[in-house]
């Protein structure tokens, strides 16, 4: 479980976040919604340890995990794929799924103690398109090819938790068609996943909790059936 408690944090002397909590249950799909410029990238950076906050604190499993380094809440299995991918672009796509999968060539569900699964198959097997480009530098692929291998990452390194920054952007609908599907099997499996996303009906359909974020505070949190569209528009608009 990763848990944001009272979290104020910013950049340099412009707060951004204003005492924010945040619970991301063990399997539990959580969407993060809100208009530009919310924060919703913010929260993502102080969850994955980028952005360290000016007060409050990070939670994993109940341990207090606050100052932690990116590389050691990426080993507690929280895995960021941020906004504009992070992938290696001069490299292979076999090499970039060797480099994800680094020391925890798991998937998510395996028990430690079983043998490493090879992560090249196991990623060919959720993106058969990735398997059809192995030998491709990944910068020459299409956005949509791209994205899928950034979020390889997630499976390969058999992340508990996974925060995924508007990972639909600038595709067409079809290839998110496909990101929605693996995120639908990445949660299956029991990874937990925090979603932005500006697709609001793709993410509920997700989503077993929403919280919408304005100006930096917890705008409405509750179940995502507890709440219409409209109400999400009417927080969007500042109603
Ligand atoms: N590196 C930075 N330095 C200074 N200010 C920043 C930095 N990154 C973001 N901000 C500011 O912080 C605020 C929140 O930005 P953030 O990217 O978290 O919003 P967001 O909710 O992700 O928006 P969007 O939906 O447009 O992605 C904005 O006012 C933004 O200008
Ligand atoms: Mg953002």
């Amino acid at each position: 479980m990763l848990e944001l408690r009272g979290v104020t944090a910013g950049y340099g002397s412009h707060t951004v976040l204003r005492d924010v909590n945040l619970v991301v249950p063990d399997n539990a799909v959580v969407a993060l919604l809100g208009p530009n410029g919310a924060g919703k990238t913010t929260l993502l950076r102080v969850a994955s340890g980028l952005l360290r906050p000016s007060a409050g604190r990070i939670l994993v499993d109940g341990v207090d995990a606050s100052g932690w380094p990116p590389h050691r809440l990426s080993q507690a299995g929280v895995c960021h794929v941020p906004e504009g991918r992070g992938i290696f672009r001069g490299l292979s796509v076999k090499d970039n799924i060797r480099l994800q999968a680094g020391g925890h060539p798991r998937s998510p569900g395996q028990a430690s103690g079983d043998l490493p699964l090879d992560p090249i198959p196991a990623v060919a097997e959720a993106f058969p398109r990735l398997g059809e480009r192995l030998a491709q530098r990944a910068g020459t692929m299409s956005g949509g090819e791209q994205q899928m291998l950034a979020l390889a990452r997630a499976y390969v390194a058999g992340a508990k938790t996974v925060l995924l920054d508007e990972v639909s952007m600038g595709l067409a609908p079809k290839v998110i068609d496909e990101i929605f599907e693996y995120l639908h099997r990445l949660a299956a499996q029991g990874a937990a996943l925090l979603l932005v996303e500006q697709y609001v009906a793709r993410a509920l359909e997700l989503a077993d909790f929403v919280y919408i974020l304005n100006k930096g505070r917890v705008q409405f949190v509750g179940e995502s059936d507890e709440l219409g569209e409209e109400q999400i528009l009417a927080s969007y608009l500042g109603v």
